[in-house]
């Protein structure tokens, strides 16, 4: 096949795992006979420092050609006190609404030889598989009124939850799609105790049920969902919600796989072209030092060749390769301390390195 992929490495660790990425890349290239163009584009604070724009136009047209966007992570100290607008993150939140990336999808899977590496216990680890479909487009993130005034002599700010009929109903169908793939399950998470926006959303899930008659759905709080999440992870297959809620799930369930760099995410529209990028963000305090996981933006990169490309084998290869090099014991840092499978410290560079050679079948 022809592809055409944009990366952007963008900030912190961002360049250092993409690297990784890059590599494996190469290898499903060369092993499988596509021809892959990668154009590499400039995003986050990078581009504020450059051209003073989180994500400048000639980055957004290397996007617009591409089948598919690969990016590393956006943000950092240095650019922390800038005003919204002018934040490394927009660039992020500009690709998704614009492109319409309204799925996001962030499985979460426990490879055993991690679980050691999890601060939660064994038991409750072992076997579980579930995948968290977030509203990417709409909700607090987006809603307007969105600023900060003054009222009456002091500073009021305001962010808007806003939620159409529509926009949950897209999502719920890609929930209820993907449940029917799996165990036939839907969580739907909301807070219809309290929000408006939660009662519309838990009427439309329901009515969008009623296609899915295979699958069983049910409805839970997100304060209870954030508990059930590490008293029993087990009970879930797929967890839906909306934008702001699935950002704070999915930190909290990356640590059932033992480390956030673990965890990658694709984001989808109504075309193929989908954005993927691992969900640990930039981790300034350990950028430079070849020590970061690069697992989770290798796995975005196999979450790319299924969803984008339609690339099964080459999407099973990549994961395969992972479950390989983490049975053989090679660990980055973050995986490595007190977990007993643990055999070998391995740095960022040559993780990458070991997956590429697995997939090549020379190890
Ligand atoms: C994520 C991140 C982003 C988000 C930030 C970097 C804008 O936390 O993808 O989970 O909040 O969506
Ligand atoms: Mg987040």
């Amino acid at each position: 096949m022809n592809l055409k992929i944009a990366v952007l490495p963008g900030d912190g660790i961002g360049p250092e795992v993409i690297r990784q990425a890059i590599k494996v890349i190469n290898t499903i290239e060369r092993k499988f006979n596509h021809k892959i163009e990668i154009r590499e584009g400039i995003v986050g604070g990078l581009a504020i420092d450059k051209y003073g724009d989180p994500l400048p136009e000639e980055t957004w047209r290397i996007c617009e050609e591409s089948d598919a966007i690969l990016l590393g992570a956006v943000g950092g100290p240095k650019w922390d006190n800038l005003p919204g607008e002018k934040r490394p993150e927009k660039a992020l939140l500009k690709l998704r609404a614009g492109f319409n990336l309204f799925a996001n999808i962030r499985p979460i899977t426990v490879f055993d030889e991690l679980i050691f590496s999890s601060t939660l216990k064994e038991d409750f680890l072992k076997g579980v598989d579930f995948v968290i479909i977030r509203e990417l487009t709409g909700g607090l993130y987006f809603g307007k009124p969105k600023e900060t005034r003054f009222e009456d002599g002091e500073e009021v700010a305001i962010d808007t939850m806003i939620y159409r009929a529509s926009e949950i109903r897209r999502i719920a169908h890609v929930a209820f799609k993907m449940a029917q793939k799996r165990k036939k399950k839907v969580t739907s998470v909301d807070k219809a105790n309290i929000l408006e926006c939660s009662r519309l959303w838990r009427k439309i899930v329901e009515e969008v049920a009623k296609e899915y008659k295979d699958v069983v759905l049910e409805h839970m709080y997100v304060d209870n969902c954030s508990m059930q999440i590490v008293r029993n992870p087990k009970q879930f297959d797929v967890i839906l919600t909306e934008n702001t809620f699935g950002d704070i799930l999915s930190d909290e369930a990356a640590i059932i796989t033992g480390s956030i760099g673990m965890l990658p995410s694709a984001s989808l529209g109504n075309s193929k072209k989908g954005l993927y990028e691992p969900i640990h963000g930039s981790a300034p305090d350990i950028e430079g030092q070849n020590i970061a996981n690069p697992l989770a933006t290798i796995l975005s990169v196999s979450l790319m060749f299924r969803y984008s490309f339609d690339l099964e084998e080459e999407a099973n290869i990549i994961e395969e390769a992972v479950r390989k090099v983490l049975k053989a014991g090679y660990f980055t840092r973050d995986l490595y301390t007190n977990n007993p499978y643990a055999k070998k410290l391995v740095t960022t560079e040559e993780m990458g390195d070991l997956i590429c050679k697995v997939i090549e079948g020379g190890a």
